[in-house]
């Protein structure tokens, strides 16, 4: 895509992989129906009156294809695309150089939107109302206001925790979008369409199989397509077969219930609380993570599937967590559930 401007580079393999599978049409982008036609509709209304888009926000665990949908609506409105992440804009001057640059219709994508200082929040929503920035010049008794007028832009926003948005900012998104879980027919279609991009044929039972075992996200998914392709590959398979995806994900040990291995010391810790109800700051601890990647990144499919349960005092195992992992329910809570 030679749209794509890419302020800062990120060089790491995955991320060129990723973009090699990337869909760039909505024709290849699976499932968030709801997104899609609401985005749709949008999106031809401003092309109709030739307006740039309102401002959008993408919230939602990592994977599920928010910059995806950034670089489609980019497509769509055959718009430039300045992609960038909120730890790159460090200060005040760095975010005033990306909005200065900017031109009519353009889209300025903000990864990560919720890592922003507070200082830099209050430039980017009222740039984002106004099309205005006050830039001051000089520093001590000598310094100036220079206010710039800015060509009307369209920000999009993505972050794994919109509640960490300040309210102004979040008010100022016209359109604000949350990312679904994939179901195992989805991502097997995503599968399909992506080993057709890696030159590999999968039979369906194989798709189904990753499917199932990538906790409803695109990104595991096609993770897990490249590395059942690897070992397709070493036999000499032009197509990806069922036994050989089995074969190898029990290798890889991928259990059947898409859970990874944090997914499984989270839902132990919790059944180890016998009944009990456990904070955030414990589990995190006990996992050595941070905070927010307990809530952002492991939570939220737990959740959504009903293995985790959130209270007022903590995080709890639901029936379904016992059952599957094979441990009897605490005596005391039987029947609260
Ligand atoms: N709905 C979808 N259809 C097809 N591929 C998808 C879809 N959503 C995500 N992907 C693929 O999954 C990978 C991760 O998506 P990405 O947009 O980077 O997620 P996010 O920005 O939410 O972390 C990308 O390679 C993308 O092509
Ligand atoms: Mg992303």
């Amino acid at each position: 895509m030679d749209r794509v401007v890419e302020i800062e580079k990120f060089d790491a393999e995955e991320i060129i992989v990723e973009n090699k599978l990337r869909p760039d049409a909505w024709s290849e982008y699976i499932g968030q129906q709801r997104i899609k036609k609401n985005l749709s509709v949008f999106i031809q209304a401003s092309k109709k009156r030739e307006e740039a888009l309102d401002h959008v926000l993408f919230s939602g665990p990592p994977g599920l294809g928010k910059t995806t949908l950034a670089l489609i609506i980019a497509n769509e409105m055959n718009a430039n695309i300045k992609v960038t992440a909120a730890p790159m804009i460090e200060k005040s001057g760095d975010l005033a150089a990306i909005l200065t640059n900017l031109q009519e219709g353009d889209i300025l994508f903000i990864d990560e939107i919720h890592r922003l200082t507070p200082a830099i929040e209050e430039i980017l929503y009222s740039s984002m109302e106004d099309f205005r920035i006050d830039i001051i010049i000089g520093s001590g008794p000598a310094a100036q206001t220079v206010k710039i007028d800015l060509p009307k832009f369209t920000l999009i926003g993505a972050t794994t925790r919109a509640g960490m948005l300040s309210n102004p900012l979040r008010d100022r998104f016209g359109m604000s979008f949350r990312m679904q879980f994939y179901d195992s027919q989805e991502l097997s279609k995503i599968i399909t369409q992506a080993s057709i991009k890696l030159d590999k044929e999968i039979v369906y039972e194989a798709s189904m199989e990753i499917a199932k075992r990538s906790r409803g996200t695109p990104r595991i998914a096609l993770r897990l397509l490249r590395r059942v392709r690897d070992f397709a590959d070493v036999a000499d398979e032009f197509t990806i077969e069922h036994s050989r995806t089995k074969y190898a994900l029990d290798e890889l040990g991928i259990n059947s219930h898409g859970f990874d291995e944090m997914d499984l010391k989270l839902l132990n810790l919790l059944v180890s609380a016998n009944g009990k109800a456990m904070g955030l700051s414990t589990i995190a601890a006990s996992l050595s993570e941070d905070e927010g990647t307990v809530e952002d990144v492991l939570e939220p499919y737990l959740l959504a599937n009903g293995y985790l349960e959130r209270t007022a005092k903590g995080r709890k195992a639901t029936q379904n967590t016992y059952k599957i992992l094979e441990r009897p329910m605490p005596r005391e809570t039987r029947g609260l559930f």
